[in-house]
């Protein structure tokens, strides 16, 4: 029985919807409240027991590799300062027992190319995608949630949640069959419009997959946007092997977008443990005000 240890987070788009911020360093470094969209998706990832952390990385990639670093001069400048507590926060910003390792995606091609880059690490086992900008305000975390279908019934799991039909067009769409309690994914489109979707269940960033996927994202022409959509590879798989959805239960945040990331910021706000009460006053002031 296989277990899911290992994620790959494709992070080399080019993040077009948030230039100029985007214009030097990558969106999934972009923070909400006082941490990177990134450091948020690790951190699920080390939650659902995930171990070897795969960054498909392309051009600005060093903003990324820097931030799960050590930074020598960070940390001897606070603890020269006596600064401890932010101290200890940047050391643990990820655990000892976790690798990290970097694999350079030279052209954007699309999701399912950067997906496919991440074969030599992966190799022969199943794994997790998680899509930082896809922020998922969930416990169990999101990816935990699916990795015990995953263990149960050792096939691919897809995460999903309802979406307005008419936002159909900004998705990969499954279409589903219920099968002794679960949700078999029966067919996949990427981007449908709004009238042939064949349902409004979206895949939200987060994918368990068996390394299968890999022979048919090697094996397909570019899709929608002439890119290789990892959609596309996961139809081809679904003809050979069961794939389930798994609907998440938790808050969803598609950062990707400005007001998905202005909703983030305002959803972790007040939750935060140092500026969440003045936040929250705050909020409420303003919206009375306005
Ligand atoms: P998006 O479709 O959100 O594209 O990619 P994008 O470039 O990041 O953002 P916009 O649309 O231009 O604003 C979905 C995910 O796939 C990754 C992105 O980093 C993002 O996490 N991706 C996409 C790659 O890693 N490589 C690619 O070639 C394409």
């Amino acid at each position: 029985m296989k277990k899911v240890t290992k994620a790959v987070f494709p992070v080399a788009g080019m993040g077009s919807r948030f230039l100029p911020a985007t214009k030097a360093s990558p969106k999934e470094m972009m923070p909400i409240v006082d941490k990177p969209l990134i450091q948020y998706a690790v951190e699920e990832a080390v939650a659902s027991g995930i171990t070897d952390m795969v960054f498909i990385t392309g051009r600005n990639k060093r903003a990324i590799e820097d931030h799960f670093d050590k930074a020598y001069e960070v940390e001897s400048e606070l603890a020269m300062r006596g600064k401890n507590e932010l101290l200890a926060v940047i050391q643990n910003i990820i655990p000892k027992h976790v690798n990290c390792i970097y694999i350079r995606q030279t052209e954007p091609l699309g999701l399912g190319h950067a997906v496919l880059c991440a074969q030599p690490v992966v190799q022969d086992e199943p794994f997790a995608v998680i899509l930082a900008d896809e922020l998922l305000d969930a416990e169990p975390p999101a990816i935990a949630q699916m990795a015990a279908i995953f263990e149960r019934e050792q096939a691919s799991v897809l995460g999903v949640q309802s979406v307005p039909r008419a936002q159909t067009g900004s998705y990969g769409i499954v279409k589903l069959a219920h099968e002794g309690g679960l949700d078999r994914v029966v067919g996949i489109v990427e981007k449908p419009s709004p009238k042939d979707a064949p349902s409004t269940l979206a895949v939200i960033g987060r994918y368990i997959l068996t390394p299968r996927i890999f022979h048919h994202l090697a094996n397909i022409n570019p899709g929608a946007g002439g890119e290789i959509q990892l959609t596309d590879g996961i139809a081809r798989l679904m003809l050979e092997e069961r794939i389930f959805a798994h609907t998440i239960e938790g808050t969803r945040y598609d950062c990707g977008s400005k007001f998905g990331y202005l909703q983030a910021t305002v959803g972790f706000g007040v939750k935060h443990p140092e500026a969440g009460e003045d936040f929250r006053a705050w909020l409420k002031a303003f919206g009375s005000a306005s």
